[in-house]
């Protein structure tokens, strides 16, 4: 499963990215508005830090707006993904880009059949919102099997990116789950390199490596 970290802070970026962990960025309008600064501007930034895929989010509602918006965006970098939602109109820009060969990230999917229409109008990355779900008492791991199953069923190449990911456990199971991608706020991906017992033998390997006196270079 891809890692993407779910900001619009460089800082953040850059740290995951030096550790190898990252394979791509998700924004979307609240995010670039915490980041207080200018969308084009950080999106740049993000590009010219990480290799894999960068989503930027259309803020349009009509198709034709959306295109001439994501046709902009487009333009900052060869790793611009355009970000739209799933309405009819996100749907019908998404297969405008599709034509054009401009990958895209149809967000705010909330039901297994928005998905599939996603996948026909031919999204690169589908993104399920897990956490928002769970936030309303369903499921929001059960979305991503459905979509799998569906997916898989007909051999759609749309990538599953499981977003609104809050914890360690929404990344474990959406591993289990089949999830392509998810897409992680920084503070959570660290989070999963971390175990009590890790700590404690590394603790103890270094106190009886000190008693030893040795040195290995
Ligand atoms: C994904 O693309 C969204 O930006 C994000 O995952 C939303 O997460 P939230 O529901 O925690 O705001």
């Amino acid at each position: 499963m891809k890692f993407f970290v779910d900001t619009a802070i460089v800082e953040e970026i850059r740290e995951l990215n030096d550790y190898g962990l990252l394979d791509g960025v998700t924004t979307n309008p609240t995010l670039i508005a915490k980041s207080g600064r200018d969308f084009r501007e950080v999106i740049a930034e993000i590009c010219a830090v990480v290799e894999g895929p960068v989503s930027a989010e259309v803020a349009a509602m009509e198709a034709g707006a959306m295109i001439a918006e994501g046709e902009s965006l487009a333009q900052i970098a060869d790793n611009v993904v355009i970000k739209l939602p799933l309405t009819l109109d996100g749907l019908k820009a998404c297969r405008h880009f599709a034509g054009q060969g401009i990958a895209t990230n149809v967000t705010l999917c909330f039901s297994a059949n928005q998905a599939l229409l996603a996948a026909k109008a031919g999204a690169t990355f589908i993104s399920p919102f897990v956490g928002r779900l769970d936030d309303i008492n369903l499921d929001g791991m059960e979305l991503i099997r459905e979509i799998r199953e569906i997916y898989d069923n007909y051999a759609f190449g749309t990538e599953i990116l499981a977003a609104s990911v809050r914890t360690a456990n929404h990344v474990k199971e959406a591993a289990l789950a089949g999830a392509d991608v998810a897409t992680i706020p920084a503070k959570v991906i660290k989070g999963l390199a971390g175990h009590p017992l890790t700590d404690r033998g590394l603790e103890q390997f270094a106190r009886d490596w000190a008693a030893t006196g040795q040195s290995i270079l």
